[in-house]
């Protein structure tokens, strides 16, 4: 694989980043996810956008114009041939001397891959997945998308054990969001999903699916909803740009209405499909 660090491209294994990478030692830095669908960049304005408020949220330089930054998406998915998969894209603040107070004027690290991967055909699409509740516990600036990802690691690992696939976490009884994903539920026909706020990452998948579900007259709701409602729903499923549209069948071994992928979930995941390829 070509991978590109701080203007070039090279192979992976020739690829470096300082040990005294602040990303490294500090989680100081930012990151974007875009997937790749017959080979082309779904909402790429989208995921740049967020990279540049979340840069600026940290007081953090950006080293590339969104053209560069483009071109580069652009080149890897053409050097690598990738059809269906994603582009992973990390900003940090650069290398110092370790010291909690950063350097103003560091160089950023900028870091691309690929990874080719199915979005489309993928088994779980059809059965759903199982999730289970945790507390949330990270820190409070969830709408920037930084890389201190070991707590929805973790519960990514208490889901697993548990039998599971992914964790929604919960604060003051009301769903905040997956460990990497926005959540969703469906009451009648009423289509819910938290309100934007510091509390949440504000998904570029969400916002998409958002617009398509008005746009065919579906009624939608931003607002909290509590883990009790996502139970007594009618269905359930999240967002991301891996995962589209993914319905949920089950939350702490409950089965979320029939236990099956539920019809606005499905068709959501098909509009969306259809309209992003
Ligand atoms: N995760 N919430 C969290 C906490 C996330 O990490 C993500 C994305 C989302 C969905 O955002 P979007 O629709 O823009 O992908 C919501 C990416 C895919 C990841 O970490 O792999």
């Amino acid at each position: 694989r070509t991978v590109y660090v701080n203007g070039e491209y090279l192979p992976e294994e020739e690829a470096r980043v300082s040990v005294f990478d602040r990303g490294f030692l500090f989680a100081d830095g930012v990151y974007e996810v875009t997937s790749v669908l017959d080979g082309k960049l779904v909402d790429f304005d989208g995921h740049a956008k967020r990279l540049e408020r979340s840069l600026g949220e940290l007081e953090m330089a950006n080293p590339v114009t969104r053209d560069e930054l483009l071109e580069i998406h652009r080149e890897l998915v053409t050097r690598n041939a990738i059809t269906e998969g994603m582009v992973y894209l990390q900003i940090t603040r650069g290398a110092a001397d370790r010291d909690f107070a950063f350097p103003v004027d560091a160089t950023p690290t900028i870091v691309l891959f690929t990874q080719s991967m199915p979005l489309i055909e993928k088994p779980t699409a059809k059965t759903g997945i199982k999730i289970v509740s945790i507390p949330d516990l990270r820190w409070g600036r969830r709408d920037i998308k930084t890389v201190q990802l070991l707590y929805p690691s973790m519960g990514k690992m208490v889901a697993k054990k548990a039998g599971a696939d992914d964790a929604w976490m919960v604060q003051d009884d009301f769903v905040t969001e997956g460990t990497s994903n926005n959540a969703w539920i469906v009451s009648g026909n009423r289509i819910v999903t938290r309100h934007l706020g510091t509390e949440i990452l504000h998904g570029i998948t969400r916002a998409a699916v958002l617009r398509m579900a008005r746009e065919v007259q579906m009624t939608v709701e931003e607002r909290p909803f509590s883990l009790a409602e996502a139970k007594a729903a009618d269905e359930a499923f999240v967002t991301s740009a891996s995962a589209f549209v993914m319905p949920v069948v089950e939350i702490d071994g409950q089965p979320v209405g029939q236990g099956t992928p539920g019809p606005l979930s499905r068709r959501l995941r098909e509009i969306y499909i259809d309209e992003m390829r």
